[in-house]
């Protein structure tokens, strides 16, 4: 289907006649043909194209590694393109003999193009497609140089847990990239028995009328917990109308994903100019552990950004560049051990469409070979260790959490696969396991400011100030004032306070007001009161009432919380203590039989024994004490 389309569009080159005709074998070639395919004008695409270009010369420059094989790389800019136009650019690499590619940068076109990577048999190393739908199993061809956002999904959805919110609202690019990181939070926040309870998908390319109106809509909803996972190019454009509607306001939080860390990376003027807008909102960065290979590309970041005219203006650099760099060092490891296991760089047309395409798209021959040596490469690169685990992730996802405080950022934690959230960087989770602790216990953070400039965690819920209060009865009796004590409007006592306790425990906020019933000289009859409930005058009702069956049909209680003290009673006969009291048990009558009994046992006993036994015989007297003794 993709390459039938294609026909319309393809550039016909002249074929050589060598490469017409079957295979085209080199053994150790001196040149690797490598194409990359990024977005030149996006803030993630201009810092990862100057971040391969360095790493090819690098590589290149590297006598340890290729043994004298060159890379060279051709760099094309989607731009604009639409989906032709980039399934176009990725052909014509195939079309020059092109070993691997890297990128392409948005999941969306990555996904695309792995379906022409399967075909043509050419590994993608995508440094930034971090939809965590784009599997192994579907696209063998794809390797993911980044996190997938199943992780970082992982680590909102533990926030969200952490700070015990219970519902959350997620606004995303309704695209690949967004629909399929929510979907996986979805299942994260299940997870940990949460929920996103409304979900706002944005136009790829929202315009600010339509963020606008997404927000009005989100503004007059609970929970007030929102999870933004968009585009850079217009993130902040979010905040700045969430600015005029005031939800950056207390009792908001804001969780964006580490998209907002990316423009503070790149672009640090940018945000300074939006500060008021994003004022403790908390955002997510692809954590890579410090090390002396970073510091020193870092270092050099500076200097190459003036250089290579970017009109003197240096921006920062941002973790995709890092990912970027990391993809071609990756790629020439996995190239250099592909060379040396004897593998031969090879390209063969397509019988399938090669006569309709002139015969210039190649399959890559050895292209599985090279997929196997990429997920095989165990090195450390800039990012920190390069390695893939049998899942076709880098091994050790971890994520830095980040709260936005006046004109800068702070550092408020760390996330990692291994041991969730945790104060200390993920280097360093070995002393919490060996410390004996339950991974749930150890989970923390340092605290957060959030919107509003407070430090107290948001509930999640704001009821209106114009909002309906609840109606709580309130029986004002007089016997019982340890229980409800009444004096004018002022009610205390202890069930008002098992009360109050139970509201501050719920994750929202509930405003209420108490209702008195009765003038503190009568005892009105609960169920009186149960009734209101029933008819919708009262919405509750705090006080000593007793759970009766019949009450329970009129309403629902609460489970007891302290004895209720039911008891049967029943009259007693006053008696008179004496010495024959402990007589009192049985009645005469009944003393009398039991004697007989007794003496009657006795006198069997006495005529079966006499003739035989010994102890029998004698005086009566001394036979009579025998018997009795016997029967005792
Ligand atoms: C590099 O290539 C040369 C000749 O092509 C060979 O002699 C040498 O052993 C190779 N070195 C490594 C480390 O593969
Ligand atoms: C492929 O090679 C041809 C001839 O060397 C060149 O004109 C063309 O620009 C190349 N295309 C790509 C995508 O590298
Ligand atoms: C606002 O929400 C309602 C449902 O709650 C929905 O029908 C409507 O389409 C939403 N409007 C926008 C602009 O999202
Ligand atoms: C940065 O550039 C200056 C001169 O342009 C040079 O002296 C310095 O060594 C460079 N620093 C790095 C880290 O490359
Ligand atoms: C540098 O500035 C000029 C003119 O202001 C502009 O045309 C050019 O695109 C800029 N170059 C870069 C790399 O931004
Ligand atoms: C590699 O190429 C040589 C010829 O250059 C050929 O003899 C050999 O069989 C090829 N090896 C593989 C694994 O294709
Ligand atoms: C060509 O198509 C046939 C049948 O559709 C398929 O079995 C074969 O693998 C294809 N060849 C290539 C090189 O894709
Ligand atoms: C990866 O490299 C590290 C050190 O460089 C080594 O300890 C580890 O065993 C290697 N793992 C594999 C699977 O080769
Ligand atoms: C993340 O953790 C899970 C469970 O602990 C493990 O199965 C998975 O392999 C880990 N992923 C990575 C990329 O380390
Ligand atoms: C946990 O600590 C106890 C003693 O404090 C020790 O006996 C036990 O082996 C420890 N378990 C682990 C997994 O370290
Ligand atoms: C208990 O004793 C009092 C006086 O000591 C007597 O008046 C009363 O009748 C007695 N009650 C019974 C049940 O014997």
């Amino acid at each position: 289907m993709i390459i039938a389309l294609l026909l319309l569009f393809m550039v016909f080159h002249n074929a050589s006649s060598s490469s017409a005709l079957g295979t085209n074998v080199a053994a150790r070639p001196d040149v690797v043909n490598i194409g990359a395919i990024i977005t030149f004008d996006s803030m993630i695409g201009k810092i990862a194209k100057l971040a391969i270009a360095i790493a090819i010369e690098d590589v290149n420059s590297d006598p340890e590694i290729l043994n004298g094989t060159k890379l060279t790389l051709k760099m094309q800019n989607t731009g604009s393109n639409d989906f032709l136009g980039i399934v176009d650019l990725a052909l014509q690499f195939m079309e020059n003999d092109t070993v691997a590619i890297i990128g392409p940068q948005f999941s969306a076109t990555a996904r695309m193009l792995s379906h022409i990577a399967n075909d043509l048999k050419v590994p993608l190393l995508s440094f930034s497609a971090t939809d965590p739908t784009l599997s192994p199993v579907q696209f063998p061809f794809l390797v993911r140089t980044t996190r997938s956002d199943l992780f970082q999904m992982t680590a909102v959805a533990d926030l969200v847990a952490f700070y015990e919110w219970r519902e959350v609202i997620a606004i995303y690019v309704d695209d690949d990239f967004g629909r399929n990181a929510i979907a996986a939070l979805g299942d994260k926040l299940a997870e940990k028995r949460c929920r996103i309870s409304y979900k706002v998908p944005l136009n790829p390319k929202a315009t600010k009328d339509e963020i606008t109106k997404a927000l009005i809509n989100v503004s007059s909803m609970e929970p007030r917990i929102l999870i933004v996972h968009i585009y850079t190019n217009w993130g902040l454009r979010v905040f700045s109308e969430a600015q005029n509607l005031m939800m950056m306001g207390s009792g908001y939080v804001w969780i964006a994903t580490d998209w907002l860390s990316t423009i503070f990376d790149t672009d640090p003027s940018l945000p300074l100019l939006a500060t008021k807008d994003i004022q403790g909102v908390l955002t997510l960065r692809m954590y890579t552990p410090e090390s002396e290979l970073k510091t020193r590309f870092k270092s050099r970041w500076g200097n190459l950004t003036r250089v290579r005219g970017y009109n003197g203006s240096s921006f920062g650099l941002n973790t995709h560049g890092l990912y970027a760099y990391d993809s071609v060092w990756l790629l020439a490891l996995a190239i250099d051990s592909f060379l040396a296991r004897a593998g031969n760089v090879s390209f063969s047309n397509n019988p399938n469409v090669s006569d309709l395409l002139g015969g210039k798209v190649c399959i890559f021959n050895e292209g599985s070979q090279l997929v196997q040596s990429i997920l095989e490469v165990n090195a450390t690169g800039v990012t920190g260790p390069l390695k893939f685990n049998p899942d076709g992730d880098l091994i050790n996802p971890a994520f830095e959490v980040i709260n936005v405080i006046g004109t800068g950022t702070r550092t408020v934690g760390y996330w990692s696969n291994s041991s969730g959230l945790s104060l200390d960087s993920p280097e360093k989770p070995q002393r919490k396991q060996q410390s004996n602790g339950s991974s749930t216990s150890t989970q923390q953070l340092y605290s957060v400011i959030w919107p509003g400039q407070t430090t107290q965690k948001p509930r999640g819920w704001v009821f209106p100030d114009n909002g309906r209060k609840l109606r709580i009865g309130v029986p004002d009796r007089v016997n019982y004032p340890e229980f409800v004590r009444v004096k004018g409007t002022d009610v205390s006592g202890f069930c008002v306070e098992v009360f109050q306790a139970a509201l501050n425990e719920l994750p929202y906020g509930v405003p209420y007001k108490f209702v008195l019933f009765g003038d503190g000289k009568i005892n009105t009859e609960p169920s009186e009161l149960l009734h209101k409930i029933q008819t919708g005058e009262l919405d509750g009702l705090v006080g000593d009432i007793t759970i009766t069956t019949s009450r329970t049909k009129m309403a629902d209680f609460t489970q007891p919380y302290i004895e209720s003290g039911l008891v049967v009673v029943a009259p007693i006969r006053k008696l008179n203590s004496s010495a024959w009291a402990f007589l009192r048990p049985f009645t005469p009558m009944m003393w009398g039989i039991t004697c007989i009994f007794f003496l009657g046992v006795g006198a069997v006993v006495w005529i079966l024994e006499h003739r035989t036994n010994e102890d029998f015989r004698g005086p009566p007297r001394k036979q009579f004490v025998t018997v009795v003794w016997l029967v005792l």
